[in-house]
């Protein structure tokens, strides 16, 4: 199984330049074709929230359009740039989006590996939680299938990153309890998140816990006093999330790659089925 995660997307109107310089609109759409171009490709494409620079049923629209362009299938969940009503408005009548409760939270049975979409966001705040109806919500969904491998996703990461310009300092309210819960279910091979705009791992909750790399304008590395939060002009990423079901020596695995997005020089091809096509 092949999960490629895209987040943090940060689609505006269109023609609209984001911070009056990031065309979001083409970062998008140079990661759909690189998503596009993957041989083999992915089984499934999970957005992990900000879809839109501020939620508005236009700017889905305009996501809509661009990664409706993808040969496989995506889900996503609400960051807190996103609209839940909005989104509704727009990708409703999906067979993955609720149509009913608060929060857009769902469970995607039909990979080798489960993943279940929870909804962290706080309606117009920056920071995100898990309220003790999302955790019990989680809780149960974790129970209901103890022996499969499962993914947790949400929007905002629950570790703190070190990034002292971001807000990126965890869940406002219920990490403890979500560190809690997901050592009750030890079938969790990871969680995925977005939000910090860079690619950060950290131990958590007795698993792994990953933030995605966005497509549109990377932060920067700032762990200094100074408490910078600055736009970088790295290269934008994708997540490559590959389930080996014979990963010697653990037996079954889930290994993370990351993706950049650009162009390059073709690539150089050294060995082809193990033999050498180039000399050094
Ligand atoms: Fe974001
Ligand atoms: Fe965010």
């Amino acid at each position: 199984m092949i999960l490629v995660q895209i987040t943090d997307t940060h689609i505006d109107e269109p023609g609209t330049l984001v911070y009056g310089h990031f065309d979001t609109a083409r970062a998008l759409e140079d990661a759909v074709a690189a998503i596009n171009a993957m041989d083999p490709g992915p089984g499934l494409v999970l957005h992990t929230g900000d879809i839109a620079s501020h939620g508005s049923v236009a700017r889905y629209q305009a996501f809509k359009a661009i990664a409706g362009e993808l040969t496989a299938p995506m889900v996503l969940i609400p960051g807190n740039h996103d609209d839940r009503d909005a989104l509704r408005q727009v990708f409703g009548g999906t067979p993955w989006l609720p149509t009913d409760g608060e929060y857009l939270q769902y469970v995607i049975e039909d990979h080798a590996v489960r993943i279940i979409c929870c909804d962290s966001v706080i309606a117009g705040d920056t920071p995100g939680e898990l309220c003790a109806e999302r955790l019990a919500w989680l809780d149960a969904r974790l129970g209901e299938a103890a022996d499969r491998p499962t993914i947790v996703a949400l929007h905002h990461p629950p570790f703190c990153s070190g990034m002292t310009g971001s807000s990126a300092k965890g869940l406002r309210q219920g990490g403890l309890e979500l560190d809690a819960l997901l050592r009750r279910h030890p079938q969790v091979v990871r969680v995925l998140a977005g939000h910090v705009h860079r690619p950060i791992t950290a131990a958590f909750g007795g698993t792994i816990a990953f933030a995605g790399p966005t497509t549109c304008y990377p932060f920067g590395l700032d762990t200094g006093p100074e408490r910078l939060l600055n736009v970088t002009h790295e290269p934008p990423a994708v997540a490559v999330h590959l389930w080996l079901e014979d990963a010697a020596p653990a037996g079954a695995d889930l290994v993370t790659h990351i993706l950049p997005i650009g162009e390059w020089a073709p690539p150089m091809t050294l060995l082809k089925a193990g033999v050498k096509v180039l000399a050094g």
